[in-house]
């Protein structure tokens, strides 16, 4: 078979592969992380590399919708449509390569003591908590006698390279099993370093729980991921499963058992389970409402009777995606933005020069934009003065950059505000639903508690006033991190938390969405910029 070799600079990596592989495909395999938010479908643009030498496919359609001129000019090609048809050697710029995201590790609530394992398991001297997120995944080292955490590490998902969203993965899953081992290498190897550096082993993990979302938890074991990306998005089970460790990969004690919480179904996983057990331990009585927003939004009503789920397909605006200069809440993100008339002030991750913007960032800027008359609550853009139109589109100018020290201009555009009413949407809608269905208001809620990392790190007030969250006093919400990570150590360690997260997910109802009457009302009602509070929920007949 002909081969072509292929040199992917600045990082100097090369590698011979048989003709017809993809730029994208080429990168996968030798391990660059270029961004590919779609998947390799070419519809996300993020993938862009400079073919420095060697002749490659023709342009296609997505390309030219993608490329401007000058990148075109410059050689600028999109990983994923282009096939290399001889030696090449390309220049991928820092842009599109996966920068790694701060990853939330800890929850913000109080973790409760004294759920000790010793009822449990007693001969078991050591226990692994595992969150496996789409973007992130977390670790916890637990001493399952006294429930103490004796290490923790949080890094980027390595499957993010076949695709940042879990649609882009199942559809590649079935016809490459290599998801699976992507993620149970990169667990064995994070086991082997943080065990290592509190002086045990690997096979002194006697127990496991691994929590995510459903497809997370489909991918890990292997299971058939087909039917989750299409309606009704069933699980091929739901309930909990307790396996060896081994079965799946990790090298954890011979006999290590593997335990995985029940699912509460669709993309509603163990993961929001393991969150909805941790905010229990809240002093909150009464009605809550807990949410984990990210690509796929999990939302909760849990009260003394029932605890009512919807999932909602919010989108990855909030992840920085669909975003002209969107980022993840990497190094150089705008994490945070105020707008006084035409005066911005960013605040960046890490303090540095900013590179684009993220999820915090993002919300702060359209609720600015808002509150200075910029955009109106339709979203339109309609202040001439203080906007411009560039590339036939109207845009407000965040950040001038000169080109020092790597910088450029980061704009927000009509488009951006656009995605941003939709994912914003998506979530009211979710709520609205959820509270209509049990008669209840917004003012009838005690706590909104707010789980994942984009939760963390949002400003409220900016949320409150785009209509992301309900309107209530900001006594009642409560941003609690990593609470996924936090329920997965309590089943661990505990039988009688274990059992709570059995119960969590049997009582737990599905409210499906789409075939709720009114639902595209709702949805267009949510589309508006402005706050909601008590005027929503009631139930009208
Ligand atoms: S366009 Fe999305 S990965 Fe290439």
């Amino acid at each position: 078979m002909k081969t072509h070799r292929i040199l992917f600079q600045p990082m100097g990596q090369r590698g011979i592969f048989p003709e017809g592989t993809s730029i994208l495909e080429a990168a996968r395999r030798l391990n660059i992380g270029l961004l590919n938010v779609c998947g390799g479908n070419g519809t996300c643009g993020h993938c862009k590399v400079q073919v420095v030498s060697g002749a490659v496919s023709d342009r296609t359609q997505e390309e030219e919708q993608f490329l401007s001129p000058e990148e075109i000019e410059s050689g600028f090609r999109l990983a994923c449509r282009t096939i290399p048809l001889e030696d090449t050697t390309l220049q991928v710029p820092a842009e599109p390569l996966s920068a790694p995201q701060r990853t939330q590790v800890e929850c913000r609530i109080a973790y409760p003591s004294g759920i000790g394992m010793a009822a449990f398991n007693p001969s078991a001297p050591m226990g692994l908590a595992m969150d496996l997120g789409t973007t992130k995944i977390a670790l916890f080292l637990v001493d399952l006698e006294t429930g103490e955490t004796l290490a923790s590490q949080g890094w980027m998902n390595p499957q993010i390279k076949y695709g940042e969203d879990v649609i882009s993965r199942i559809a590649l899953s079935d016809h490459d099993q290599r998801m699976q081992k992507t993620v149970v290498n990169e667990l064995n190897s994070w086991i082997q370093k943080i065990t290592k550096d509190i002086g045990r082993h690997p096979e002194d993990i006697q127990q496991a729980v691994a929590v995510g979302n459903t497809a997370m938890h489909h991918l890990f074991l292997n299971l058939p991921v087909s039917q989750l990306a299409k309606a009704p998005y069933v699980p091929a089970i739901k309930s909990e499963v307790n396996i060896k460790a081994r079965e799946v990969g990790l090298k954890l004690a011979e006999n290590a058992i593997l335990h995985l919480p029940p699912l509460i179904g669709g993309f509603i996983g163990s993961d929001h389970v393991a969150a909805i057990l941790a905010s229990d331990h809240q002093q909150s009585t009464g009605t809550r409402l807990i949410l984990d927003i990210g690509t796929n939004t999990e939302i909760s009503l849990v009260a003394p009777g029932f605890i009512s789920s919807v999932s909602c397909a919010s989108g990855p605006a909030f992840e920085g995606a669909h975003i002209r200069h969107g980022m993840r809440g990497a190094e150089g993100a705008m994490e945070h933005v105020r707008i006084n008339n035409c005066q911005v002030d960013v605040q960046t991750i890490g303090d540095i020069p900013p590179t684009g913007i993220c999820g915090s960032g993002i919300l702060d800027a359209v609720s600015q934009l808002l509150e200075n008359g910029i955009i109106d609550k339709t979203g339109v853009m309609k202040d001439p003065g203080r906007t411009r139109i560039r590339n036939n589109e109207r845009e407000f100018v965040l950040f001038s950059g000169d080109g020092a020290n790597g910088t450029r201009e980061i704009t927000l555009t009509q488009k951006d505000v656009r995605e941003v009413q939709l994912a914003k949407a998506a979530i009211q809608t979710g709520i609205k639903a959820l509270l209509q269905n049990h008669h209840l208001t917004v003012k009838e809620l005690s706590q909104v508690l707010v789980a994942g990392a984009f939760g963390n790190y949002i400003d409220l007030e900016s949320a409150k006033a785009i209509g992301l969250l309900p309107m209530l006093p900001s006594s009642r919400f409560v941003q609690m991190g990593n609470a996924a990570g936090a329920g997965a150590r309590m089943i661990l360690v505990s039988a009688l938390e274990r059992k709570k997260s059995l119960e969590i997910a049997a009582k737990a109802t599905l409210l499906e969405l789409a075939v709720k009457p009114d639902f595209r009302k709702l949805f267009m009602e949510s589309l508006v910029l402005e706050p909601y509070a008590s005027s929503v929920g009631v139930n009208t007949p």
